[in-house]
């Protein structure tokens, strides 16, 4: 897809990003997260996005579609190298390369400030996730089994992992 705008997101994009964010929560692919979240919940994950931590958005034609973030892995200051990743695209727009500009972008920017590698957790049948990621050279660092349950049953998280350095 031509046309994807990349910025850094400010304020004015909660309710895109809480939109964006449910549909992922509800479509079981994404996360453990099981209830779908309000504004409230956004605003006050919006605002621990501090300095290193970005946040940014991807817009079709001056509509925002997806947004991707580099959360704090650890509060240990040992970690503070390592960045966490959540993306997510909306329902109508995966597959189409938004996720692969998003990631690329949001490398970029861990590099700016001085992460040196992005992990993330990610369930082994989200196709285009694990396709993305592996295209992007994430590497799978293991399986965690039976590490959540969603909606009655376990449910296995694979740990990926990108040095940037
Ligand atoms: C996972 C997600 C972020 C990927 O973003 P996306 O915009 O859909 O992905 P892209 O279109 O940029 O890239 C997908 C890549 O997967 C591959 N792919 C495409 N269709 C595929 C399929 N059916 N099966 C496997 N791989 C596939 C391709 O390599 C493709 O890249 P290419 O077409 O440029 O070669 C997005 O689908 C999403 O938001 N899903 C719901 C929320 C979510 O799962 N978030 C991630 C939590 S870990």
């Amino acid at each position: 897809m031509n046309n994807i705008n990349i910025r850094v997101a400010s304020i004015d994009d909660i309710e895109d990003i809480l939109f964006i964010y449910n549909e992922g929560i509800i479509d079981r692919i994404a996360t453990l997260e099981t209830t779908i979240k309000d504004k409230n919940y956004m605003l006050e994950w919006f605002h621990r996005h501090k300095e290193r931590y970005k946040v940014i958005v991807a817009e079709v034609e001056g509509k925002t579609v997806g947004w991707a973030s580099l959360n704090q892995y650890s509060s240990r200051s040992a970690y503070d190298g390592v960045a966490d990743l959540s993306i997510y695209i909306k329902r109508t727009y995966r597959g189409k390369g938004v996720g692969g500009t998003l990631l690329s972008y949001i490398e970029g920017i861990a590099k700016e400030n001085d992460f040196h590698k992005i992990v993330l957790f990610t369930f082994p049948f989200n196709e285009l996730g694990q396709g993305l990621y592996k295209k992007r050279g994430f590497r799978e660092v293991g399986v965690f089994k039976n590490q959540g349950i969603l909606d009655g049953q376990y449910i296995d998280v694979m740990a990926m992992e990108k040095l940037l350095f």
